[in-house]
């Protein structure tokens, strides 16, 4: 079969910039460089993992998803970024407690080599955080094109052919888009005149965009969810995605919530409340930086549930969310979801769950599959909202106008379909009696 759709191989080595060392950021490097030795396994990656079924189930034909595209190879991924910290990405994942010391320890030279570039940071937006490594200028744009700079000293000195850029920095206050965002003739006048609502992740992603480098926003930061930063995707041909790391509790409500909705079980009440203990728990303990977190999460169950086709079953759900900043726990989250639901008669149940999760071991393998998956996006040619990569986020962005896709199976689907696409295959739609589905 033909491939209609043009991508350029994956040729030369791919440069994985992160604003933000922190724990999913150094967790994802030190366990990528862990998994090219042979000492671990890419667990939780589906472009390292996954396999894709291929044509007629009568074929059977289901290659390893790296093996049937074209994809950057581990052994050619190099790592960089900016943090308002100087320690090295050693020093980082040692304090961030997540990976074995032992582990780390034998990585020990590539970590510490990599040291982060002075942020663009603003304590306004991160109340709770205080950083020296920070960057100087006398307005925003100055700090973008300093920005600019440091990504063309790395490409440079890494001798990268090609970069994407995942941001793995703190969760900013909650910012709603407003007139500075809506052109990229506006937004470049707000970074020149340092309008109060570009916060740093909007800063970092305006270079990243402007210089044809994919972006991910890892955070539910506004970040490139603008009419702005969408506008100078297509001028630049560059794809980006977000946005927030779909990993813990979010992760179980978009598997569980598809399920029960089939069934046609009600659901009125659905409590998830969660503590963690590690720097993110600590910034969002602050309410404006909560808020941010809370609307990229209470989106999910609307969506998918659907209340207004199915008063019946929906029309009563209370929703809330929770997360409490609990030290002891560190990185290892726990989350509780308390789901009263009812049946056959309106007869009430419960289902209780406790996921005694490990935030950045769920992230880490979701930064390196948006990194692989975007950089295969711009090969390909594609620029703007990339939404076949919903699966990978809370809270989807979207082209203007649509709705966010947030049912995990669906979103699977349409990440399968897009690759299968761009590999030169049909689509599987499990409509046609060619498929024998
Ligand atoms: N771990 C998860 O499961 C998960 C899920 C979804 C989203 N996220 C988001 O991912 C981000 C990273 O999470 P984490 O656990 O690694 O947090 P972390 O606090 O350990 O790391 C964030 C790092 O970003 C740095 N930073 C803050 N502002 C910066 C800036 N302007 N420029 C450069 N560096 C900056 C901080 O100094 C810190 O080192 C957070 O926004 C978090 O909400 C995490």
């Amino acid at each position: 079969m033909t491939n209609e759709v043009n991508v350029q191989p994956a040729s030369g080595r791919l440069g994985i910039l992160t604003p933000g060392l922190g724990a999913v950021a150094t967790t994802f490097i030190a366990g990528t460089i862990a998994i090219r030795k042979g000492l671990g396994k890419p667990i939780g990656s589906y472009s390292q993992m996954g396999t894709i079924r291929l044509g007629k189930r009568t074929e059977n034909r289901n290659p390893l998803v790296k093996d049937f595209i074209s994809l950057a190879n581990l052994d050619d991924c190099v790592f960089g970024g900016w943090d308002i910290y100087e320690d090295t990405v050693y020093d980082a994942a040692v304090n961030a407690g997540v990976l074995d010391r032992n582990l780390l320890d034998d990585l020990k030279e590539e970590l510490s080599a990599i040291k982060p570039m002075p942020a663009v940071f603003d304590k306004h937006y991160v109340k709770k955080l205080d950083g020296t490594h920070v960057k100087t200028a006398a307005t925003k744009m100055e700090l973008a094109e300093q920005v600019m700079e440091d990504i063309k000293r790395f490409k440079q000195e890494n001798n990268c052919a090609r970069l994407v850029m995942v941001w793995c920095g703190s969760t900013e206050i909650y910012i709603r888009e407003s007139e500075v965002h809506s052109s990229v003739e506006n937004l470049e006048n707000g970074l020149r005149e340092n309008h109060a609502d570009i916060p740093p992740s909007m800063i970092y992603a305006y270079a990243a965009i402007k210089m044809g480098i994919p972006y991910a926003n890892g955070a539910p930061n506004l970040s490139c969810d603008t009419k702005a930063l969408v506008e100078l995707s297509k001028q630049y041909n560059t794809p980006i995605a977000g946005k927030d790391f779909k990993t813990g509790q979010t992760l179980m409500k978009t598997i569980l919530a598809p399920g029960l909705k089939a069934r046609a079980l009600g659901i009125n009440g659905w409590f998830s409340t969660n503590i963690l203990g590690n720097r993110d728990g600590e910034v969002l303990d602050d309410p404006d930086n909560f808020k941010s977190k809370e609307v990229s999460k209470l989106g999910v169950l609307e969506q998918i549930l659907e209340p207004e086709k199915h008063p019946d079953l929906y029309k009563d759900l209370y929703h809330k969310v929770r997360i409490n900043y609990y030290p002891p726990h560190g990185d290892n989250k726990e989350g509780w979801d308390n789901i009263d639901i009812f049946g056959w008669l309106n007869y009430p149940m419960q289902i209780k769950i406790d996921f005694l999760c490990r935030d950045s071991i769920l992230a880490a393998p979701i930064v390196l599959d948006l990194a692989i998956f975007l950089d295969l996006a711009s090969r390909a040619n594609l620029s703007g909202i990339q939404e076949w990569l919903s699966f990978y986020w809370k809270s989807p962005q979207i082209a203007e106008g649509l709705y966010p896709q947030h049912d995990i199976f669906k979103q699977f689907e349409k990440l399968k379909n897009t690759l299968r696409h761009l590999g030169g295959e049909q689509l599987i739609t499990h409509l046609g009696l060619d498929y024998y589905e």
